[in-house]
């Protein structure tokens, strides 16, 4: 039910500090450490390599896990897009464990890429919100994502629980390897928990900014770099599904191979800045597209942000920052949809799970 508010989706929206706080609970022992299914972790750490598989704003939480269990658990791992992975399948390593991430785990295109990987004989691993879906089922384990029915089209909280047991999931796999590392998820989730909360309590601010960029324009692009630039794709499709605004995410460093040719005359342009390693350098982005007339939108973290930027997220540790990141995106996305007429909830030609190819 909806309660009080008027779209499941602003209420997926705020439900996500209460989600994140959940996990942590459900993910952590008597002893404040990781409790995860020995398989699964005997698995992280038997396998030698990760294959993703997703699709959507599941894909995009799969880039960030990526990072997660690359950075924390060295564990190679690739990301792929369901639907692409088996005319391209790349040639797989010796021992792959499969990582399926669906909300619903009734994804279609998903579910083709399980069956292929099954009958060659491979272990697969379900990442969902539904623990007795069809992903689920026909995987050898499954992760919950405890987030609670997701029921508006737009995937919000699914996506943040994503990344969060992605995190945990990693820590744990470091953890079974024996390797030491100063970043403890339990309590990083906890911090990211109440900078989200502090957010979903600045929607007046977020909807300024929806009608000042996104009002009436065409188009709108997210620019990014490293982490920052698979929030921009998650940014961009939540806007793009709901409000029917084009809109796309760059690399800010590819924007000088082409994409920058599409900047016009007042274009919105959305960028991110969370992470220290490349502040100076998306700030030359930023310079690059006004430079060229773009009306650009800053949101960067405490710590990282400039006078001029347009909303400023607290601080978290910097792996964590697309948990929080991505909330001001959602409810810029909402505001703007809301403000177009747009059935938010229902947008034009979609379904909540596909379950065709
Ligand atoms: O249920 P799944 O996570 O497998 O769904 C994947 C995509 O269909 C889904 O994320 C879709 O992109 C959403 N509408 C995005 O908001």
């Amino acid at each position: 039910e909806k309660g009080t508010y008027p779209h499941f989706m602003l209420k997926e929206i705020d439900e996500q500090p209460f989600v994140i706080r959940r996990i942590i609970q459900e993910y952590q022992d008597e002893n404040d450490n990781i409790k995860l299914d020995p398989e699964v972790r005997e698995a992280m750490k038997d396998h030698d390599r990760v294959y993703i598989i997703a699709c959507g704003t599941s894909y995009h939480a799969g880039l960030v896990g990526k990072q997660f269990i690359e950075k924390l658990a060295q564990v190679p791992v690739e990301v792929h897009v369901a639907s692409e992975f088996s005319y391209n399948m790349p040639l797989l390593s010796e021992k792959p464990l499969f990582i399926f991430i669906s909300q619903s785990g009734e994804t279609a295109d998903s579910r083709a890429v399980l069956v292929e990987i099954k009958q060659k004989g491979y272990k697969a691993l379900t990442i969902t919100n539904v623990p007795g879906s069809t992903l689920s089922r026909e995987a050898d384990y499954t992760l919950h994502l405890h987030a609670g029915p997701e029921i508006a089209v737009a995937s919000t909280k699914a996506y943040t629980a994503q990344m969060a047991v992605l995190a945990i999931l990693a820590v744990d796999t470091a953890q079974a390897k024996g390797l030491q590392l100063e970043f403890n998820p339990l309590s990083e989730l906890g911090i990211a928990a109440n900078a989200m909360e502090a957010l979903t309590d600045q929607k007046e601010q977020l909807e300024d900014i929806a009608r000042t960029y996104l009002s009436t324009t065409r188009n709108c692009f997210f620019i990014g770099r490293s982490i920052d630039y698979y929030v921009g794709l998650e940014g961009a499709l939540k806007l793009k599904e709901i409000s029917y605004i084009q809109a796309e995410g760059f690399a800010g460093g590819e924007l000088k191979h082409g994409t920058i040719a599409l900047i016009e005359e007042g274009t919105p342009v959305m960028a991110l800045a969370t992470q220290e390693n490349v502040n100076y350098s998306i700030r030359g982005n930023v310079k690059e597209v006004a430079a060229r007339g773009a009306n650009p939108c800053v949101i960067s973290m405490k710590g990282l942000d400039q006078e001029s930027d347009a909303f400023v997220i607290p601080h978290v540790h910097e792996l964590l920052t697309p948990l929080v990141s991505v909330v001001p995106y959602q409810l810029i996305s909402y505001y703007a949809a809301l403000h177009r007429d747009c059935d938010v909830d229902k947008p034009r030609n979609l379904a909540k799970s596909v379950t065709v190819e």
